[in-house]
C-alpha cells in the first residue's frame, strides 16, 4: 500500500515537473519544490539505501564521522540515535537542506554530538586526517567530474579510514528515466575504478534488494601509513635492483 502511494506520488510529480527541473532539484534542492516535493521523496525513496549504508558503516564508540550530501539528514539522525558516543559532522551545499536537516536533527546538534555545515564536497573546510569514516548517499551522480570530490574525501579521512558510498547504478537511473546529463551514469565496475584511481584501496561493492529499487554500496579505505610505507619500500627495492 505504502509502496503504491509512493510510486503514484512520484509519477504525479514526474508528470507535473520537467525532468530537468527535477534533476536540478535533486542535485541542489531549493525553494518550495525542494522542501515539499524533493525532501519527502528523498526521505521515503532513499530509506532502504540509507539503512544499507548504516549497516556497512558499523560505527564504533568514539568514531568521528562525516556525511557529505546529507540532504534531509535522515541518515545522520539514525546514526546519532544509534551511536551516542560517536561524533558526527555533515556537509551539504544546499542552504535549504542545511535548514531542513538542522530542524530534523536539532536535539543532536544541541547536545554537541552533531554539527552541520554548508560546504561543497570538493572543497571542505576540514583538516586532513579528521574523520574515521565518511558516508555519502546518492550524490555521486552530481559530482561532474567526480575526481576532486573523491580526493577531498580521501584528504579528510584518517589513515586507514573508511568511505561508505551508497548509489544507484547507471542502469537503474536509465530505467527511472532521470535527466541524461545532470545524473551521470556509472556501472559498479566504473565506480570501483574511480575509487581506485582516486587512491582508495580494499574496495568492495555490494548490492541488496530494496525499495523502490535495489541498493548499491561501495566500501573503500584510505591506505594506512603502514601500507604506504610498505609500498614505498617495495618501490625503493625495485628501483635499486
Ligand atoms: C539526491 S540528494 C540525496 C540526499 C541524501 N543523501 C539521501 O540519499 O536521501 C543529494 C544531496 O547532495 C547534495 N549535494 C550534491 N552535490 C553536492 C556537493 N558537491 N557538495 C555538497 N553537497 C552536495 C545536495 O544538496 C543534496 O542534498
Amino acid at each position: 500500500m505504502a509502496f503504491n502511494l509512493f510510486m503514484v506520488k512520484v509519477l504525479l510529480v514526474k508528470s507535473l515537473v520537467s525532468a530537468e527541473t527535477l534533476a536540478k532539484q535533486s542535485r541542489k534542492p531549493s525553494g518550495w519544490l525542494g522542501k515539499n516535493i524533493l525532501q519527502p521523496m528523498f526521505v521515503k525513496g532513499n530509506a532502504d539505501l540509507n539503512q544499507f549504508i548504516l549497516e556497512q558503516m558499523a560505527v564504533q564508540a568514539n568514531d568521528q564521522i562525516l556525511e557529505v550530501g546529507f540532504g534531509p539528514g535522515e541518515l545522520l539522525f539514525q546514526l546519532c540515535q544509534q551511536n551516542p558516543s560517536a561524533l558526527f559532522t555533515g556537509a551539504d551545499f544546499s542552504p535549504l537542506m542545511l535548514q531542513q536537516a538542522t530542524l530534523r536533527t536539532q536535539r543532536f546538534i544541541k547536545s554537541g554530538q552533531l554539527s552541520l555545515i554548508e560546504a561543497s564536497s570538493d572543497n571542505m573546510p576540514f583538516d586532513r586526517f579528521s574523520f574515521n569514516q565518511v558516508a555519502c548517499a546518492n550524490t555521486l551522480y552530481f559530482w561532474q567530474p567526480p575526481e576532486p570530490h573523491f580526493k577531498d574525501v580521501l584528504r579528510v579521512l584518517k589513515s586507514g579510514g573508511k568511505f561508505v558510498m551508497g548509489f544507484r547504478t547507471g542502469e537503474q537511473i536509465d530505467r527511472m528515466q532521470l535527466h541524461p546529463t545532470i545524473f551521470a551514469r556509472y556501472t559498479t565496475a566504473e565506480v570501483e575504478s574511480l575509487l581506485e584511481l582516486a587512491g582508495f584501496e580494499n574496495i568492495t561493492i555490494q548490492s541488496r534488494i530494496g525499495f523502490p529499487v535495489d541498493s548499491f554500496c561501495a566500501v573503500a579505505y584510505k591506505p594506512s601509513y603502514k601500507s604506504m610505507a610498505e609500498s614505498a619500500k617495495i618501490n625503493h627495492l625495485s628501483v635499486k635492483s
